[in-house]
């Protein structure tokens, strides 16, 4: 800034003073820059979405508050570095083509690992066209939840269809099964020696019973109607789990302290018949991480331990024959106004195909041992019976978690 006092002639003094008044010209727009600088990083900033700018040689521009968050790198020290080094997840190509084409780029539902945890994000990317402004804007949006949000839809509502036709036809099953029961059951009766109808009979038409029956083992009738039987039985038991789809009632509702009930399940696991066959307990860890200072929650003792005999069950049967020392991890905590018990073993997870029908009536991957109702019946009795949540969370390689949240 010139001093005017001082200076001599008139023709300086208005040369000085418009100087002077270009310059405060300039520092009010210089003010302005910075202002409207401030006020696009607060917009940018402000945004839930993660917002990376890049110029043509994909070095970052602009770098907002969520990346930093998401990254834990401040935008300072993001500024013209490489896009690969900063967010090596990001798909570069996609930038390369938003800016090649001048065409807005978009993927949804990628894969993402955000806060150390697996999710889903949706990217977008826009490509910057004006006037030396070439380059493009990344926008990252956190979908998991959504995703979440709907793959529960979709499965309580295909649980809500298969669910019902599950019952529908348990009930009309029901009577014909047993009349199979019942039949064989008397047939074998009839054939045994311990009637003495059956003697009767038989002299009547001059055969022997002994005879017959010597028939009847050689044959090897006597072990077909056995097996029969077991299958008609098989099938009956079966149906009656399905019947549960139906069932609804509040009789047995009560206060139960879930860390006694989480107890009391693992007890009846370590004696389960069918899996003394293939397990050594002694092998199989399982390891309780409860919150001291859970309230009583509400519920159907006995089914939700069904519930979670399920689960372990399940947990236990994936990791049979496993490398790694199997192991169980059992949570049972509060999050706000529900209370959640958490099963997660180290066994091989699931495929996403798998993952997303294991809550199906029938779906199973054990070819002969499995009916595949252990999780469907599972899902129905915390969802309908127990106003709950049953979710699933597992990749291949990395274990399974099921989560209960039964409210408060
Ligand atoms: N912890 C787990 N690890 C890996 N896969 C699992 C796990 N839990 C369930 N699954 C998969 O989910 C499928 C369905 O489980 P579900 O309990 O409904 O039926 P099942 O165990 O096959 O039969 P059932 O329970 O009637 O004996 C299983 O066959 C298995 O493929
Ligand atoms: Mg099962």
């Amino acid at each position: 800034e010139i001093d005017t006092s001082d200076l001599g002639f008139r023709e300086f003094e208005e040369i000085a003073i418009s100087a002077n008044r270009m310059i405060e010209r300039r520092r009010q727009a210089q003010k302005e820059m910075q202002g409207l600088r401030d006020l696009l990083k607060n917009i940018i900033d402000s945004m839930p979405s993660i917002l990376v700018g890049v110029d043509p040689m994909m070095r970052v521009t602009q770098w907002n508050l969520e990346a930093q968050k998401v990254t834990g790198i401040d935008p300072e020290m993001a500024q013209g570095q490489a896009l690969s080094t900063l967010l090596p997840q990001f798909d570069i190509q996609m930038a390369r083509d938003a800016i090649n084409q001048k065409k807005t780029c978009k993927k949804s539902k990628v894969i993402f690992v955000l806060h150390k945890d697996k999710g889903y994000v949706d990217i977008t990317v826009y490509p910057l066209t004006a006037e030396g402004m070439e380059g493009a804007v990344i926008r990252i949006d956190d979908v998991t939840e959504k995703v979440r949000a709907e793959e529960m839809m979709i499965q309580s509502e295909k649980m809500l269809t298969v669910g019902g036709l599950a019952a529908g036809m348990a009930h009309e099953l029901n009577n014909p099964l047993a009349g199979i029961v019942q039949n064989i059951q008397v047939i074998m009766n009839r054939l045994s020696g311990n009637l003495p109808q059956n003697h009767q009979t038989a002299s009547g038409l001059q055969i022997r019973l002994e005879t017959l029956n010597a028939y009847i083992q050689d044959r090897g009738i006597d072990r077909m109607l056995l097996s029969a039987k077991e299958s008609a039985l098989r099938a009956s038991q079966i149906i009656k789990n399905m019947l549960s789809f139906s069932r609804k009632s509040e009789d047995c509702f009560a206060h139960a302290d879930l860390r006694e009930l989480t107890d009391n399940t693992i007890e009846l696991l370590k004696n389960d018949y069918d899996l003394k066959h293939q397990y050594d307990f002694k092998q199989l860890q399982i390891r309780r991480e409860y919150d001291p200072h859970i309230p009583e929650v509400r519920c159907e003792y006995s089914k939700i331990q069904q519930v979670i005999l399920n689960i372990l069950k399940n947990a236990a049967y994936a990791m049979i024959g496993q490398d790694n020392a199997p192991l169980i991890v059992v949570r049972v905590y509060q999050n706000r106004n529900k209370a959640f018990i958490e099963i997660e073993d180290n066994g091989p997870g699931m495929e996403q195909e798998i993952r997303e029908r294991v809550f199906e009536p029938f779906f199973t991957t054990k070819s002969k041992s499995g009916t595949g109702l252990g999780l469907s019946i599972s899902y129905f009795i915390i969802t309908s019976n127990h106003n709950g949540t049953l979710e699933v969370e597992s990749t291949p390689g990395n274990g399974s978690r099921f989560i209960i949240g039964l409210p408060l």
